[in-house]
């Protein structure tokens, strides 16, 4: 597991008319990626953005792009996406039948394929493919909107997720990330828990001061020897 916490502030609550200056400030504020939401309004009620404006967002920054598909069909979209800019890709679990097949294709197209389940999807459902993936998100709220409530149970599935990983030998090469609700608090309990990549959109760009957001969700992470370790 990675001893350091990333950063990830979702764009869904920057300042759309000044994207490209948000991006760059949340980059200078020092996040580690930065996180896009893309919904489609049909498996989720909001609709968001598609491939230029990751175009965009890739011109703006170096950081990786974490680019989270709220879509049907997404195997329709993974290359535009991938030739678009972004470096992670994450289907939900939920839309792709032929999971398997969505994660070689995301592989294939060169980006590091990641895998999302929502609040109600048991953990079952992603078992068979923890090898073929860089990383596992587990929804922290419903998705299709910024600034929802943290659902508590939320700590206990990434702690069990956790131990899933740990008893395939995969706990280094597979991180856990969390998107929803994230502040300093539930921040805390998620990485406690073994979470390495914190996905926050409101409690970054609802702030004044960037830097302070981003440093407040990077708690000490539990060191085996039981000494805190910042990120
Ligand atoms: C929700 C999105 C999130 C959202 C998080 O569907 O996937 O990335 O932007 O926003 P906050 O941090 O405000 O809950
Ligand atoms: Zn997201």
């Amino acid at each position: 597991m990675s001893p350091t916490v990333r950063v990830a502030p979702s764009i869904l609550s920057a300042d759309f008319g000044r994207l490209a200056d948000e991006v760059a400030a949340v980059e200078r504020a020092g996040a580690d990626y930065v996180h896009v939401d893309v919904m489609d309004g049909c498996f989720v009620p909001n609709i968001t953005l598609g491939p230029v404006v990751v175009e965009a967002v890739r011109r703006a920054t170096r950081l990786p792009l974490d680019v989270h598909l709220m879509i049907v069909q997404p195997e329709r979209y993974i290359d535009a996406f991938v030739k678009a800019g972004a470096n992670i890709v994450t289907v939900h679990v939920e839309t792709s039948p032929h999971l398997n097949r969505t994660l070689q294709q995301i592989r294939s197209a060169g980006a590091t394929p990641s895998v999302v389940l929502n609040p109600a999807t048991p953990l079952s459902a992603v078992e068979e493919v923890l090898s073929d993936v860089g990383q596992v998100l587990v929804m922290s709220v419903n998705p299709g909107f910024g600034g929802q409530s943290f659902i508590p149970a939320t700590v206990d599935r990434v702690r069990r997720l956790r131990a899933m990983l740990a008893a395939r030998g995969l706990e280094d090469t597979v991180d856990i990330e969390v998107d929803g609700g994230i502040n300093a608090k539930t921040a805390a309990e998620v990485v406690a828990a073994g979470a390495r990549v914190l996905v926050a959109g409101s409690s970054i760009f609802g702030t004044k001061d960037y830097a302070a957001a981003i440093r407040s969700l990077r708690p000490a992470v539990p060191s085996p020897s039981g000494r805190g370790k910042q990120g």
